[in-house]
């Protein structure tokens, strides 16, 4: 996948290329990101990327002509609705960003994201540049730098071949429309705290069981909402078929817990 990050502060991205399975997955040639700096693609000595909003009213707004011809130089292909790449602008106004919309980004070759500043980005941008707006949450951030390193961390994870594990992803809160069961390592007793005797005991059908009813139980008691709309229909989330003998319930892990 190639990753195309349009922004004012390029240098705010170096932390996550630079760390873990971002860097690993650039070494492995499985994504590769490019950074454009707006002012790039300015024209005037002054590399003036944003100007006063018309009608008035405070902060400044970044112009039209550096961002379309940015997005146009780095897009030799056909426009989005002709086949090429998604335009992404990150904005606090766009849909809701989620487990299911980075699995749908992880399946394109190419992406183009778009980093606002200021009081946002001239409205021309939104109507007539950009294919998705994404948000990642209902607060406002100063820029959208920190927004897109969250969408592309989400997507690159998804990656074929990026995760060590291509399982433990599946497991993961979210993917399956559950949260995740409790994870343990060891040691296995630490300050009396017991870690629950069926991930001890090497049968991996009750430890499947034992967290897939755990899974449920931990997404009824914190995300109600989420399990009213799981699939929970065999194969997908099935529920336990049978109470795990012997069980450790969430309460009996929460007691241990909290003493
Ligand atoms: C201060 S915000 C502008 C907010 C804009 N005045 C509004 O009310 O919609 C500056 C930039 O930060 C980014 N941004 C802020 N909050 C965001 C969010 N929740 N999700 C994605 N991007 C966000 C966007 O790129 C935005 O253009």
């Amino acid at each position: 996948m190639r990753i195309d990050i349009l922004t004012l502060f390029p240098q705010m991205f170096q932390g996550v290329f630079d760390t873990g399975i971002f860097q690993r997955a650039v070494a492995d040639k499985l994504v590769s990101v490019n950074l454009y700096n707006i002012r790039d693609y300015t024209h005037d000595k002054h590399r003036t990327v944003d100007d006063y909003p018309y009608g008035g009213g405070a902060g400044m707004v970044l112009k039209p002509e550096p961002i379309f011809e940015a997005v146009e130089s780095i897009r030799p292909g056909p426009h989005p609705e002709s086949g090429g790449p998604p335009v992404i602008l990150m904005t606090p106004q766009g849909r809701l960003f989620s487990q299911k919309l980075a699995a749908e980004f992880a399946r394109q070759e190419r992406l183009i994201l778009i980093c606002g500043h200021y009081e946002g980005v001239d409205e021309r941008i939104r109507q007539h540049l950009v294919t998705d707006e994404i948000s990642i949450g209902d607060y406002v951030l100063s820029g959208g730098e920190l927004a897109a390193m969250v969408v592309i961390d989400a997507v690159v994870r998804l990656l074929p071949g990026v995760l060590g594990s291509e399982a433990s992803a599946l497991d993961d809160s979210h993917v399956s429309g559950l949260l995740e069961y409790p994870q343990y390592t060891r040691p296995e007793v630490y300050r009396g705290w017991l870690v629950p005797q069926v991930l001890l005991s090497g049968n991996h059908a009750q430890i499947a069981r034992w967290r897939r009813e755990q899974a449920i139980i931990r997404t009824r008691e914190r995300r109600p909402d989420l399990l009213a709309k799981a699939n929970l229909s065999p194969g997908v989330n099935p529920l336990p078929e049978s109470p795990l003998e012997p069980t450790t319930s969430a309460e009996e892990i929460e007691e241990s817990n909290n003493h």
